[in-house]
């Protein structure tokens, strides 16, 4: 029988391939529409309950990570402990991270969700997606989101989940990585300093790419109107720029952007063989991390 105390959960990274910051409201926050998409490059989790009420996280490597009680995984079991008081055991979680923190991919926010819904279970609570994101928003606006994975629009301060499940995507992403951290709150704040914000938009030529597996369609409506403000919060982020133009544009990407907040890169391509191009380019000639991701559900 399979040991109901302990699971291993998977969290996926997440790209913005379109983002558009409409302003800011009342509670602080920028209201928003996005187009997420949950992707192939996996931080891993492994929950296991023990008797006591500790919760302990254990990270093999924390470089860039909060302490252990700032991490969302831990505010997410305290969550759930604070609204289910019957649970009367602790959960260790082990934590490996594979996706950079601070480069707009979401990887403390994935793990925030993927903890959510792996304590949930082994503490058998029985909770569904839209009870689980009303949590989530608790902790995080992004947070929401990866409880349902795949590709969703999001809006309000990115909590408002619309999941998008009548599509066939079938295109290849080349995500280069360059060392570069960037703080989301900075560049929204950056963001509310510029003058010009603003341009011609249109979600739904996104949307219908996916829904087609139109590539090139995708590739020509990438959007993300945080990337100015991110390149002013980050010099470095800004001096790489003409480096992603040249190697995206040389391999053959449809397009490319920023995601979420940066620091990382994107680029769409039909060819696996051109995103491999891209990935030996990135490495070999501008000493900048790359790797090939596809989208997952
Ligand atoms: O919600 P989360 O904690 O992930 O947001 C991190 C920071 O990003 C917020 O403190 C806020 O400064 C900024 N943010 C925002 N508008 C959003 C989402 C995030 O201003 N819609």
């Amino acid at each position: 029988m399979r040991d109901k105390s302990q699971l291993a959960i998977s969290a996926p990274a997440k790209l913005n391939l379109y983002l558009h910051v409409k302003g800011l409201m009342h509670n602080g926050y920028h209201e928003l529409e996005t187009v997420m998409q949950t992707v192939s490059l996996f931080d891993e989790l492994r929950i296991r309950e023990f008797a006591g009420t500790e919760i302990k996280l254990i990270t093999g490597n924390s470089e860039g990570l909060p302490p252990a009680e700032e991490n969302l995984v831990v505010k997410a079991a305290k969550l759930l402990k604070y609204h289910y008081p019957r649970v009367k055991t602790g959960v260790e979680i082990r934590l490996k991270k594979n996706i950079p923190p601070g480069t707009g991919l979401g990887g403390g926010s994935s793990d925030a969700a993927a903890a959510l819904k792996g304590i949930s279970k082994i503490w058998g609570l029985e909770m569904q997606k839209p009870e689980l994101a009303e949590l989530a928003a608790e902790l995080g606006s992004d947070i929401p989101f990866f409880i349902y994975g795949g590709a969703a629009i999001c809006r309000g301060r990115g909590e408002l989940v619309e999941p998008l499940p009548d599509i066939q995507e079938n295109f290849i992403c080349v995500l280069a990585l360059p060392p570069i951290h960037v703080s989301t709150a900075e560049v929204y704040s950056e963001f509310d300093c510029l003058t010009n914000k603003s341009s011609l938009v249109n979600i739904a030529e996104v949307v219908s790419s996916l829904k087609f597996g139109d590539t090139k369609m995708l590739g020509d409506n990438l959007f993300n109107n945080l990337r100015q403000a991110a390149c002013n919060v980050s010099t470095r982020l800004a001096e790489v720029e003409e480096t992603m133009d040249k190697f995206f544009s040389l391999s053959g990407a449809y397009g490319y952007n920023i995601s979420g907040s940066g620091s990382a890169w994107f680029g769409v391509y039909s060819e696996r063989e051109s995103a491999l191009q891209a990935v030996k380019n990135f490495k070999e000639q501008a000493n900048i991390p790359a790797c090939i991701v596809h989208p997952v559900f």
